[in-house]
């Protein structure tokens, strides 16, 4: 057996278990063995690349190979170590930007070393060059669309740029516009591979990648976010084409199709075009800001929340962003306890894009040993705030905001909370300012709902020792 051919076996291993792992991170119960199969097929992965390198006696792949492992793993770990939950989505809209970023220069340098090498050099290529000046053309877009397009959501997640969507006039028609030049310059290259035609392809795709997310506003930017993954995988695979690497080109597409089927899931949970949010806000050219909301908002003490609680029949936790910021969760927890101790039902109430990822508040809970049992997602919960006693909305804004049924709210049309049903409600924040979509929400001048400020924590653990 040749090494070529024990590392396509490899290869193959390698990708059936990157297919075993996406299986099993589809669920809960599954997903630390998805995780393990996932390391598993990364291990073989790795062996057989650098075996290969090895075996073709190529001593400087090797050591450079071994060179980038140490600085990106020292690197990696190091960011993985202090990276806050909350800081998750920032961190991996940068993670994308560097495969964007990979599969730019893997098309230069696909360029540089065929088409653009010294003539001759090109014929010793297997294939016609037309079919690798595509490759390099559609590699080099969709990495330089991912590239910037990371990087502006990269900068509006982690608060250095506004998340307002960038409306420029006739947004549609630029990206459209966008992608035929792009197609057409593809064509002049496939025809006539110049240096001047890949590097206005490159700054195209740049300017459009950065628009693209540029026009997409705070409360689309989940779907962004995977949508960018998707475009990562999408990515990598060009990349495996031009390097003839199998294994890319199974473990891209798998990434990007997985990316854009989650995408897909998350526009359905927050009622929004799948199409639309993928071309940038396509056919959104509309309202970006919600009407002014105006109104008395009343208070309320941690000794009188407490009372409130010891009088309720049923309360209802919907936990949000500012939970996972204040480190809530065991404090929540504890409070659970108490009140089920002393005969009132607690239940959670989980929106989908309750937090900064999907799935957040789920795992934040399951860390503070909340049962499974009493957390329920918002459509098996939103029939029954009418009969709730209490809502406690820690740290949400967006997700129980009422304006989402106004059709001039950037956030309409999403599915919320309808905390404001219950017989009372109470807001734990530090201050009246706006959610992540930038949305004032009138749910906090409502009779029955009472604002209790300050650090959600300190407020929690205030009730429990009035309780
Ligand atoms: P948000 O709408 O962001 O509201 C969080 C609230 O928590 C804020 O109003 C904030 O008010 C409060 N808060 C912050 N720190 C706090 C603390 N220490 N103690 C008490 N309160 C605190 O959160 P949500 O309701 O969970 O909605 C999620 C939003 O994020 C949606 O718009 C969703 O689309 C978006 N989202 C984004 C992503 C990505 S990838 N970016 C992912 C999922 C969801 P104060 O500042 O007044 O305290």
């Amino acid at each position: 057996m040749t090494a070529t051919t024990a590392a396509s076996a490899a290869y193959i291993v390698a990708g059936l278990l990157f297919v075993l792992s996406l299986a099993g991170l589809s669920r809960h119960e599954t997903a630390k063995t998805g995780n393990a199969y996932g390391m598993a097929g990364m291990a073989i992965a790795l062996v057989a690349t650098i075996g290969l390198a090895w075996r073709n006696g190529d001593a400087l792949s090797v050591g450079l190979i071994v060179v980038a492992m140490v600085l990106g793993a020292s690197i990696g770990l190091w960011r993985a170590r202090i990276v806050e939950m909350t800081g998750m989505p920032e961190l991996i809209a940068l993670l994308h930007s560097f495969v964007g970023l990979a599969a730019v220069l893997v098309g230069w340098n696909g360029y540089l070393s065929v088409e653009g090498a010294p003539a001759g050099e090109a014929e010793e290529l297997g294939l016609p060059v037309g079919i690798h000046s595509a490759e390099v053309a559609i590699g080099v877009f969709i990495g330089a669309v991912t590239f910037t397009g990371s990087i502006v959501a990269f900068l509006k997640l982690s608060g250095r740029i506004k998340s307002n969507p960038l409306v420029l006039p006739g947004k549609n028609a630029l990206n459209l516009g966008a992608l035929a030049v792009f197609a057409a310059l593809t064509v002049v290259f496939v025809v006539s591979p110049g240096l001047g035609v890949l590097s206005g392809l490159t700054v195209l795709a740049l300017a459009l990648g950065w628009h693209l997310v540029a026009s997409i506003g705070g409360g689309d930017m989940p779907v962004v976010v995977s949508m960018l993954n998707s475009y990562s995988g999408w990515a990598a695979a060009a990349s495996g084409f031009l390097l003839d690497n199998d294994l890319l080109i199974i473990t891209g597409a798998l990434v990007g199709s997985s990316g854009a089927y989650l995408s897909y899931i998350m526009c359905q949970a927050m009622n929004r075009s799948f199409l639309s949010v993928i071309a940038g806000g396509f056919g959104n050219e509309g309202s970006t800001s919600a009407a002014a909301v105006d109104g008395e908002h009343t208070e309320i003490s941690a000794e009188e929340v407490a009372q409130l609680l010891r009088d309720a029949d049923s309360v209802v936790i919907t936990p949000g962003y500012g939970m996972a910021v204040a480190h809530a969760q065991s404090a929540v927890a504890d409070l659970t306890r108490t009140l089920t101790d002393k005969g009132v039902e607690v239940r959670f109430g989980i929106h989908p894009v309750a937090g900064r990822l999907p799935g957040h508040m789920n795992v934040l809970l399951a860390e503070a040993k909340v049962p499974y049992d009493v957390v329920l997602e918002m459509d098996e919960i939103n029939d029954d705030f009418a009969k709730t006693s209490v809502v406690l909305v820690i740290g949400a804004n967006d997700t129980v905001n009422p304006s989402a049924a106004d059709p001039g709210s950037p956030i309409a049309g999403m599915p919320v909370l309808h905390v404001w049903e219950a017989e009372h409600v109470v807001v734990f924040k530090r201050s009246m300012s706006t959610g992540y979509a930038g949305v004032q929400n009138p749910l906090f001048f409502r009779e029955n709902t009472r604002m209790l400020f300050g650090d959600a924590r300190e407020r929690v653990e205030d009730i429990l020792r009035a309780l």
